[in-house]
């Protein structure tokens, strides 16, 4: 099973977008701990519209993409049409990549292993085409676990459960159990924070997003199953928020975890 992302092209990278100090201080850890440059080969794995990859072209001779959605990456090729840069782009997947063994000397995914079944062989594929010594960069989202964000989507996930719909994604569920299976290999890995802030959100926000579906956890539940939850979650929200429209604060980073190939 995979999640088709071609349905998101048209709104993921204004949902999805950083504000630049953060999207720098993501690229910056990158190029600073990997020790990326400009004889440095590079495969991001998931590249999707090239939000990251574009940004770590500029650093490396030559970065690889490769996705599953031939629509993301449309997306990412009309961008590029603008650029001098360039990105050898190929639709693929994660679990079983067009690449020799040892071609790269950095392979990254961001956003990437909660989607893909069977994650652990493609951990174990990532890490087959880094030469000795390459990095592999992973980065997972993740949520502060008490945000009304967090909460309201557990709440959806409940009631859809209530449904017989199975909302969680094929790929790793947390953060913690795709870094564990990198320690397995790689028994130290760095772990860098880029970034850490706080973010004001709003319940009717949230609430409008899950309605509209925008966040993949909601894209394996029918719209009619979704018409009887909203009224349902609305009530809830109501009950444990009051009023929808002032800003909670929530607490969110970014993190990279970074691992070596030491044989
Ligand atoms: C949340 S998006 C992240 C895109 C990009 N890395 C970013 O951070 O903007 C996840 C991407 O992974 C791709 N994807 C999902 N499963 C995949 C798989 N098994 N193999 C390759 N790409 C996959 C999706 O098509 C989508 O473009």
């Amino acid at each position: 099973m995979s999640i088709v992302f071609d349905r998101a092209v048209e709104y993921y990278d204004q949902t999805r977008a950083m504000p630049p100090e953060r999207h720098r201080a993501m690229i910056d850890a990158l190029v600073r701990e990997t020790g990326m440059n400009k004889n440095s080969r590079a495969l991001e794995i998931g590249i999707g519209t090239g939000r990251i990859g574009i940004s770590v072209a500029e650093h490396v001779r030559r970065l690889f993409g490769i996705d599953l959605s031939v629509e993301m990456m449309n997306k990412l090729r009309l961008k590029l049409a603008n650029t001098t840069l360039q990105i050898d782009i190929s639709q693929a997947n994660a679990r079983n990549l067009p690449f020799a063994n040892a071609t790269f000397d950095v392979v990254y995914a961001v956003h990437v292993y909660h989607l893909v079944a069977d994650w652990r062989s493609a951990l174990l594929d990532a890490r087959r085409v880094l030469k000795p010594g390459g990095k592999l960069v992973v980065s997972f989202h993740q949520r502060d676990e008490n945000s009304p964000n967090q909460l309201l989507r557990n709440q959806m996930r409940a009631m859809a459960n209530a449904y017989g719909i199975d909302t969680r994604r094929p790929g790793s569920q947390s953060e913690q159990e795709l870094y564990a299976e990198i320690a397995k290999w790689d028994a130290q890995p760095r772990i860098v924070t880029t970034s850490a802030w706080q973010e004001n959100e709003t319940v009717a926000e949230i609430l409008s997003e899950i309605d509209r579906q925008i966040f993949s956890e909601t894209w394996m539940i029918p719209r009619a199953t979704m018409d009887l939850i909203m009224p349902r979650l609305y009530a809830w929200a109501k009950e444990k928020y009051g009023d929808p429209a002032p800003p909670v604060p929530a607490h969110y980073a970014t993190r990279w975890l970074i691992a070596t190939k030491t044989i």
